[in-house]
């Protein structure tokens, strides 16, 4: 099967990945609860992976990197915990489920959302629709760095600057860009989500919340954290307040070397590789007949390496499904974004994700072009 499905999580893991987890199933206690020497290592591995990924984040203070069972885990955490007394909270049209349903289900505590319309190729006009979009009664910005369907990039660092002048807490959705696109917590984000199976190469049932020096959000989720065991009320201290119960200690070891992976290869580089093969897929897919692309071709800067198209007269489904039989895995349907649909005006539809990783190749691509110019006769 030629895997191009690496938005939704990136395969094959490198190989250092494996060893990470075959290596804590070998022998690993449970970290940060026992005194024996076996937890005191596993404690050790995790405090390295969070070492590892405070550098790569550009944060001084690791004890501010939060270990969750994803993404949508942590943007759960952030935004619950800063809105639980409500307000309101503007978001951009190109948000996944795991923004818009927590913000949903905040309503009925008085949580009110503005949805700002993004301009792909026109930041001056997306930043100008996020002002517009703010109020009184605002909290946060909450966003996207990059569309996980279009691949379309949000300006965050404009759109952080703007929440700054007006006193709100800026978050940001990283899971379709960490690993392809830096990302500095120096430069302002209150709250950065992401996830650690896609472009950081971890496991499935990871995600970072990054919390700066300015934040910090009420708990969702209380527990056991094998500190002030006498104490009913959840510790304060970091990252104990935010990581109760048994530790993922095979993906956090994982991550640790997935995000080392990432950073020997280089973001650049694994961007420039990545959006060769997309200008390369776009190019193919522009020439052959009947086939619908809705954005400009991926640009690095503009966009992430992920391109998404339809079969006039087809579902996004049909295509998928004739793919995965000519051996070629992508994403058809909504992706879990109907906001981002909505604004392209492709909610019945869906469409073909096409995602690539560090592992695919030219030819992995050819052949999906190859399958595209014979669907005709078989859809
Ligand atoms: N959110 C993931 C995707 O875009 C799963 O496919």
């Amino acid at each position: 099967m030629i895997y191009l499905d690496n938005s939704a999580t990136t395969m094959p893991k490198p190989p250092q990945v494996q060893s990470a987890v075959n290596m804590t199933l070998r022998g690993a206690a449970n970290p940060g609860r026992s005194g024996h020497k076996l937890s005191l290592a596993a404690a050790e591995k995790i405090y390295s992976a969070r070492k590892t990924t405070a550098g790569f984040f550009g944060m001084e203070d690791e004890t501010r990197v939060i270990f969750t069972s994803g993404c949508t885990m942590s943007l759960n955490m952030a935004i619950k915990g800063l809105m639980k007394s409500g307000g309101h909270a503007v978001v951009s049209s190109m948000e996944h489920n795991a923004v818009m349903r927590p913000l949903k289900a905040m309503e009925r505590m008085g949580v009110t959302v503005t949805k700002a319309e993004v301009f792909a190729g026109d930041d001056d006009r997306t930043v100008d629709s996020f002002r517009r979009s703010i109020n009184a009664h605002t909290k946060m910005i909450v966003c996207t760095q990059a569309s996980n369907v279009w691949g379309i990039r949000l300006p965050v660092e404009r759109l952080c600057a703007l929440a700054h002048v007006y006193g709100l807490y800026m978050i940001v959705d990283v899971a379709q860009s960490a690993g392809v696109v830096p990302i500095d917590m120096k430069d302002g984000y209150d709250i950065v989500c992401a996830a650690g199976h896609k472009g950081l190469y971890g496991t499935m049932g990871t995600g970072l919340m990054l919390l700066s020096e300015s934040v910090m959000p009420e708990t969702i989720i209380e527990g056991g954290t094998g500190s002030n065991s006498a104490d009913l009320t959840q510790p304060g201290e970091l990252p104990d307040r935010f990581e109760s119960g048994t530790p993922n200690l095979p993906g956090i070891a994982a991550l640790g070397a997935g995000i080392e992976f990432v950073k020997s290869k280089g973001i650049d580089r694994i961007a420039r590789h990545e959006f060769r093969l997309m200008e390369r897929l776009y190019e193919g897919l522009s020439g052959i007949s009947g086939i619908r692309l809705y954005t400009a071709a991926p640009e690095n800067g503009r966009f992430v390496p992920v391109v998404s198209f339809n079969v006039d007269g087809h579902d996004s489904e049909e295509v998928g499904e004739y793919l995965s039989k000519s051996g070629i895995a992508v994403r058809a349907g909504l992706h879990c974004a109907p906001a981002a649909h909505e604004a392209m005006g492709t909610l019945q539809t869906g469409t073909v994700r096409v995602s690539p990783s560090a592992f695919t190749t030219t030819p992995d691509i050819d052949k999906l072009i190859n399958a595209m110019k014979n669907c005709k006769r078989f859809l």
